[in-house]
């Protein structure tokens, strides 16, 4: 079930592509700039990345560039003297220093104020920094990667975010489609994540039903993998029995607007979901009363069940 690049889950087209790509830059020394919603799994890539490359055995330091002030984030990332500021009480080591040796992850990199952008170009062009309060400037060994969920392009065309350093951090870029650009996973995704939570929630269940699989494939999942293992979580809590059941979806997810079908080539699949548009809708109409919506489908009250039960309906 698990991928050949550690515990990265998946088997679509998309998400090959994203291992097949992180697969070759991982032994090199370059830059990599990862694109993709929140929750699309930028950083378990970029932890990839780390494992697959010779810095494997030395840090890998993630570093949420969104949220800190600037000045803390500056002496985060290149350290201060003792001094040099209010609250300085001694000599500060920056992660660039501490990850020496191994990889330094740079996770919304979109958020960094423009002052530290120019410390950042120059930590990576001359490969050397200087801490707050320093005046000779330090030698850095460190791999960077990078991460956003913003369109950088755009913050550099409106003038937030520096052309030089987006083009220095864009050697290779990786984008990680959104879930619901890829819901084949979504199956692979469900299995995983009851395994994972079993233990931790002291339960044993042995998987979904494939009604609950469908309706989880046809959400558009705006939180991605996380959002989908906060759900599989709070069903896991509230459900009994072996099997996850339609029953035991909350009904706010299987109700929502927001169950928008995304776009699937495939016809089946899209002629499925259309009808179950269009089931959803009629049900809605007659207040839910099954018997004049089969009349008003023009089915049959037993082929009615069947499609509910089919489409994962409730
Ligand atoms: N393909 C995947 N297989 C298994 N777990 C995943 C996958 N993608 C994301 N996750 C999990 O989803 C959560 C969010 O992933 P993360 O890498 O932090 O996303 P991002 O950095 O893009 O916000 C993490 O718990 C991560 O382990
Ligand atoms: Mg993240």
């Amino acid at each position: 079930m698990e991928n050949d690049f550690g515990q990265i889950i998946g088997k679509s087209k998309p998400l090959r592509d994203v291992l097949e790509v992180a697969k070759k830059v991982a032994p090199t020394q370059a830059t990599v700039l990862i694109t993709g919603e929140s929750g699309s799994g930028k950083e378990l890539i970029a932890h990839g990345i780390h494992a697959h490359s010779d810095r494997h055995d030395k840090l890998f330091l993630p570093v949420n560039c969104g949220a800190l002030p600037e000045t803390l984030l500056e002496s985060l990332l290149f350290g201060h003297m003792k001094g040099s500021f209010t609250g300085a009480f001694a000599n500060q080591e920056g992660l660039f220093e501490k990850a020496r040796g191994g990889t330094i992850f740079l996770d919304e990199i979109g958020e960094i104020p423009q002052h530290l952008q120019v410390k950042l170009l120059r930590a990576l062009e001359a490969k050397e920094i200087l801490p707050i309060g320093c005046t000779t400037p330090r030698r850095i060994d460190v791999r960077v990667l990078a991460a956003t969920n913003r369109d950088l392009k755009k913050e550099v065309e409106l003038g937030r975010f520096r052309d030089d350093l987006y083009y220095r951090l864009n050697v290779m870029e990786i984008h990680i489609p959104p879930l619901r650009e890829r819901p084949e996973d979504i199956p692979m995704l469900i299995e995983y994540l009851i395994q994972k939570h079993n233990p931790e929630l002291k339960r044993n269940f042995k998987g979904a039903q494939p009604p609950v699989v469908r309706a989880l494939m046809s959400l558009p999942w705006k939180g991605n993998v996380r959002e989908l293992d906060n759900v599989i979580e709070h069903i896991m809590i509230l459900a009994d029995g072996e099997w996850i059941t339609l029953n035991d979806m909350p009904p706010a997810l299987l109700n929502s607007d927001e169950t928008v079908p995304p776009f699937t080539p495939d016809l089946k699949e899209a002629v499925m979901q259309f009808e179950k548009q269009h089931i959803v809708r009629v049900l809605d109409q007659v207040g839910q009363d099954r018997k004049e919506a089969a009349k008003l489908l023009d089915i049959s009250l037993s082929s009615l069940y069947r499609k509910l039960e089919e489409l994962g309906i409730s």
